[in-house]
């Protein structure tokens, strides 16, 4: 039993919304405070999560909590705010003990001495970082799911979005779901907000297809303070052709090298930390030898053990592209969102009852560039303490007058959703990518606008899944764009340049 029916409302103490780690840490938490916690997410399976599209690992602290702390500063270039990396740094190593090893008993990769296998990322300075071949975030959200599943004071509600949050007086009090046409009320004590990043905002992501920034856009609709958006994270190696996936910078972190066309290794050119130098400054440089050179590649015969045997998930992937030699081609690929709704140490956002955990949260530990093998970690870290925190609130649901979304036009033009998604992609990759130009910020912001006319006009009229999602994404991005013309300073993954092309022949993304 968990959410319950009060007359005709349905009701929880805690309203999780995602399923990835942050999401369940949270449900997880709330539960055992003794709250009924019912958990929203519109995947039906585990790969709907962007955590179980996690390779490289989760980062511990191995005692040494200053070290972490250190490069988690060094690679957001200086920004990341310390206090939330202290929250982090001080908690990671018990939250890890307590849920990772302890509840759900996972099975880190071990020497052949019995201890774990620590393995070290870009900008990294040690072996610190817990992991299962190169697929972590498999071996970990899958067991997380059953667990959560299985806890008497735990509903997990498969293939159901929310749509809007309930807002009444300043307060949040739950969300419309889209299990009724007109938007299904779930009243809420407290609500976390869980829903992931924001991959399906660019052609090339890492991410699965359902991360459209969703509860970034509902928080931001509601009123609630967001940051930081400026800088999404591009992984410097994702495959270089159609369906790319993610090299994970384990392999780097095990000695794997990148060279360009020319045969020639180039990372040293740009960074004293050569090829494990932080990922902002990587991902620029590969795109700078592409275009010189024609192609990068990721070597990975100078890897310290058998990429087939230490990376099978990797290799198997690599086999399915037609990849069987040691060189396999790479390029930048969006990956992580570094801001979002901003949040405090308990992952409370500027909205009464309203949390907000994980890749769609903005904690500050991100800073302008996110260091690798933090982002489980920070969801873990963050999701334990807004379960928590939103439990002790001890908040009761009050059911409110919920707005009745419209359904009276059912005839949505086929093919709508899907040709305006990608005018977004095409003008968030053109104009949002690894490099900015003021003039094209304008530009894609103008476009951007446009597009969010001709969505919410049909949102007025019709609920339908893939309409909310476009309208999420299409608020997302647009404050993203926002957040980049207001900012004219580089830093870390947001790098402004003036005048990249000349403006007579700048190609505009496709208006329809
Ligand atoms: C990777 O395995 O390279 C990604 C790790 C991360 O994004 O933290």
């Amino acid at each position: 039993m968990t959410a319950t029916h009060d007359h005709d409302h349905e009701i929880a103490d805690v309203l999780v919304v995602g399923s990835g780690i942050a999401g369940c840490a949270a449900a997880l938490q709330a539960a055992r405070e003794g709250a009924e916690v019912l958990l929203l997410t519109k995947a039906t399976k585990p790969d709907g999560a962007s955590t179980d599209w996690a390779q490289g690992g989760i980062s511990t602290t191995r005692g040494e909590p200053e070290s972490l702390k250190a490069d988690i500063i060094a690679a957001s270039d200086g920004t990341a705010d310390p206090d939330a990396v202290d929250v982090l740094v001080e908690n990671a190593d018990d939250a890890v003990e307590d849920v990772l090893l302890e509840t759900l008993e996972i099975e880190f990769d071990e020497t052949d001495d019995g201890e774990f296998d620590y393995t070290r990322e870009a900008a990294h300075s040690d072996y610190r970082i817990l992991h299962v071949d190169a697929a972590t975030g498999t071996h970990i959200l899958r067991p997380f799911l059953n667990h959560i599943d299985a806890h008497d004071r735990i509903e997990v509600r498969q293939d159901t979005a929310a749509l809007e949050l309930i807002t009444h007086e300043g307060r949040v009090h739950g969300v419309l779901s889209d299990e009724d046409p007109t938007g299904n009320p779930i009243f809420a004590g407290t609500t976390i907000l869980a829903t992931g990043g924001i991959g399906a905002l660019y052609t090339r992501s890492t991410n699965p297809d359902d991360a459209t920034g969703d509860g970034i856009a509902m928080a931001a609709l509601a009123g609630a303070d967001v940051a930081d958006l400026e800088y999404v994270q591009f992984h410097p190696t994702a495959y270089d052709g159609a369906d790319p996936f993610l090299l994970s910078e384990a392999l780097r972190g095990e000695g794997a090298i990148l060279r360009n066309g020319d045969g020639e290794r180039f990372m040293d050119d740009y960074h004293s930390q050569g090829d494990l130098a932080p990922r902002d400054v990587v991902a620029r440089a590969v795109e700078t030898e592409r275009e010189a050179t024609g192609e990068v590649v990721l070597d990975v015969s100078t890897l310290e053990g058998a990429f087939a045997e230490e990376y099978p998930a990797i290799a198997e992937k690599c086999r399915d592209r037609g990849i069987d030699g040691d060189e396999i081609p790479v390029a930048p690929c969006e990956h992580f969102l570094c801001g979002g709704i901003d949040v405090d140490e308990h992952g409370r956002t500027s909205l009464d009852r309203l949390y907000a955990v994980g890749e769609c949260s903005r904690t500050g530990v991100h800073g302008a560039n996110r260091l690798a093998s933090t982002s489980l970690l920070e969801g873990l870290v963050w999701g334990l303490r807004a379960g928590e925190d939103a439990a002790g609130l001890d908040a009761d649901p009050e059911p409110v007058e919920a707005p009745d979304l419209r359904n009276s036009d059912p005839d949505l033009p086929e093919r709508f959703a899907a040709e305006k998604s990608i005018r977004l992609k095409r003008t968030m990759d053109e104009y949002l990518g690894l490099e900015r130009d003021p003039d094209e910020i304008a530009r894609a912001s103008a476009v951007l606008r446009r597009l969010k006319g001709e969505v919410d006009a049909y949102i007025r009229t019709r609920t339908a899944r893939d309409l909310y999602e476009l309208r999420n994404a299409s608020v997302t991005a647009l404050l993203i764009a926002r957040a980049a013309s207001e900012n004219a300073e580089s830093t870390g993954c947001h790098y402004v340049v003036e005048d990249s092309r000349d403006d007579s022949t700048a190609e505009q993304p496709a208006d329809d």
